[in-house]
């Protein structure tokens, strides 16, 4: 394909992504990613975008673009304001490759006029809603209901110990 920036030497790949929690999921996308090109330039979703997706971050739009400036093999983080910008990326970053987790399959089809379009495998078992998931265990509801619970068990243990 040739691109600006392939006549430039170089072949630029993009991403989007919340990247909220940044997890070893996140990591290994982004490794994979910039093996994959000279240049990776990476769309991270701004909080006003994931609220017209019905997402919620946990980690500001400003701290999840300062973590994902710091991975290594990231050249540039842009913010991912609209479902339409895509092109305007492709077209303004020289991109050769849009790459993306599986979990997007087909989304993106309509980009491959313009560049190579390519879904990679998800990492296994772990996800910023599951890690979310997770920690909703540990606020202070499910922490009464769990000292209720040792509560409960401790007196049947005495009981028991009675009845023995
Ligand atoms: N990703 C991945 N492996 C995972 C989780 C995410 O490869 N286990 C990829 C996604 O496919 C996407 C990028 O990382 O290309 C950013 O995904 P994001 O939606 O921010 O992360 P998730 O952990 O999937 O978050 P959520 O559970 O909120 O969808």
């Amino acid at each position: 394909m040739d691109t600006t920036e392939e006549r430039a030497g170089g072949r630029t790949v993009l991403t989007y992504g919340t990247f909220d929690l940044f997890h070893i999921g996140h990591l290994r996308l982004i490794e994979r990613l910039s093996q994959m090109g000279d240049r990776l330039v990476v769309g991270v979703s701004t909080d006003e975008f994931n609220a017209q997706k019905g997402k919620k971050s946990v980690v500001s739009y400003e701290d999840r673009a300062a973590i994902v400036s710091a991975i290594k093999g990231v050249d540039l983080v842009v913010p991912e304001e609209s479902w339409e910008q895509k092109e305007a990326d492709v077209r303004k970053h020289g991109v050769s490759v849009f790459a993306i987790g599986d979990d997007w399959r087909g989304k993106f089809d309509h980009l491959e006029p313009l560049c190579e379009v390519v879904y990679l495998p998800r990492t296994q078992g772990v996800s910023s809603t599951e890690i979310k998931r997770l920690l909703r265990v540990l606020d202070p509801a499910h922490l009464d209901e769990i000292q209720d619970a040792v509560n409960i068990l401790a007196n049947l243990l005495t009981h028991y110990r009675d009845l023995t």
